[in-house]
């Protein structure tokens, strides 16, 4: 249906990634199609995308209706609004002193082991009020924001009890609703095995199924179920009866998958009908072919390996010949990641994981937003979807990643109207 007229029309623009025309994640060649039109425009109605394209075709398909606004975007790169789909949004305190550990030559499964790393964070988040998570996390979406994202997936798990998986569960629900920036929330009382359950995984895995999940599914407070399968944490047939059980109750799955040891999390991802697998950074050519086997979307997390000091990384290009559909995210959180930078993860996934730039906005936004279950709304700019789009100070694709270390959104638009300017 056409509407009676545009609430802004975005013209001038240099470069248009739009990455349209087709249904479902790209895998393979697809990944370096975005969609680019040179000298684009924009047409928004009711939040949502009218028309996007080159400009001529644009003015031509609203001929007729009333333009309230007009952005010209002087030249500059447009490309739909950011997607992260994995992050660690909530939770209390910061741990710059394993910075000086690491240095010193600690693992981070060492620093784990000790009582610290998420440990840590634990006891933090649980000390903390709900309205001191709420500010804290909404600094970080704020960040997130100015850096481009206007979608941003969610993890509970530093509560590591029903009452406090719930407080931090209610704090990204407050924060979608207070926010612009859409939030997916994903429960992962399975992201350690908390102190008081030292020694004890099978009892804490059961009190996870029984009673966590279920009263989360109750109180509707999360769409998808993820778990930390990995050595010293969640084996992967505890990840199994998890993920069966998260299932069963209707949450769509996740998994962080072979990160440090090669488990079996991909092959246990692809089993189980993830929608996506994460990290896997050790996942085995046997493991890639059953996600691809199974549709898995790989969310790549460069800046995670990067600050581990990983020798190596995400074997983004085994995936892309492969056929998996890969994502890229921030994993922000206040361990193994803390930056709420997509721009960084750009050029971290170019120069480590070897991706280009194309494949690196498309696994931004379209296969992000599919890894999150939102390509049907978001990660592409056509007609009917959300009107999410960020301006860049930049004149194409690759001048983003390879300026490095610096902030290019001139401008972010949520749902059709300006919340970065
Ligand atoms: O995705 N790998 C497990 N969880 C997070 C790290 C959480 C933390 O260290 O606090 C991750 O890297
Ligand atoms: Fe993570």
């Amino acid at each position: 249906v056409k509407p009676e007229r545009i609430d802004l029309l975005v013209h001038n623009i240099g470069v248009l990634v739009t990455m349209g025309g087709k249904h479902g994640p790209r895998r393979g060649v697809e990944m370096s199609d975005v969609g680019l039109v040179t000298g684009g425009a924009v047409a928004i109605a009711d939040g949502k995308i009218v028309a996007a394209g080159a400009e001529a075709d644009v003015r031509a398909e609203i001929a007729g209706l009333p333009i309230e606004q007009s952005l010209d975007a002087n030249g500059r790169l447009v490309t739909p609004g950011l997607v992260d789909p994995h992050t660690h949004l909530v939770h209390g305190g910061s741990r710059e002193n394993e910075l000086v550990l690491k240095l010193k030559g600690m693992s981070y499964l060492d620093i784990l082991a000790q009582g610290g790393g998420i440990l840590s964070t634990v006891r933090a988040t649980r000390a903390a009020t709900e309205d001191e998570l709420y500010e804290k996390a909404r600094k970080s979406l704020d960040i997130m924001m100015l850096y481009g994202a206007t979608t941003v997936e969610a993890k509970s798990g530093y509560g590591l009890t029903l009452a406090d998986e719930l407080k931090q569960l209610r704090v990204t629900r407050r924060l979608d609703e207070t926010h612009p920036i859409d939030l997916v929330s994903t429960f992962m009382g399975a992201h350690a095995v908390p102190a008081e359950y030292k020694g004890r995984s099978a009892e804490y895995v059961k009190l996870v199924i029984e009673e966590m999940l279920p009263e989360v599914k109750r109180q509707g407070l999360a769409e998808f179920c993820d778990v930390f399968c990995e050595h010293g944490v969640f084996s992967v047939d505890e990840s199994r009866a998890i993920l069966a059980a998260a299932k069963e109750l209707g949450f769509g799955l996740k998994l962080h998958a072979d990160e440090i040891e090669p488990l079996g999390g991909a092959q246990l991802a692809a089993e189980m009908g993830c929608i996506s697998a994460e990290h896997l950074l050790a996942a085995t050519d046997e493991g890639l072919k059953a996600m691809r086997d199974a549709g898995v979307i790989a969310v790549c997390l460069p800046a995670t390996s990067f600050n581990l000091r990983a020798k190596s990384h995400a074997r983004a290009r085994t995936m892309i010949e492969l056929g998996v559909p890969v994502a890229l995210s921030t994993d922000y959180n206040p361990g193994s990641s803390p930056t709420e930078s997509l721009q960084l993860v750009m050029t971290l996934a170019c120069l480590n994981l070897n991706m280009s730039p194309e494949e690196v906005f498309t696994a931004m936004t379209i296969n992000a937003a599919y890894a999150i279950g939102r390509g049907d709304q978001v990660g592409s700019l056509e007609p009917g979807k959300l009107a999410d789009l960020v301006l860049f100070n930049a004149e194409n694709l690759a001048y983003v990643p390879y300026h490095f270390g610096i902030n290019h959104v001139d401008t972010v638009i949520k749902k059709g109207r300006v919340v970065v300017a």
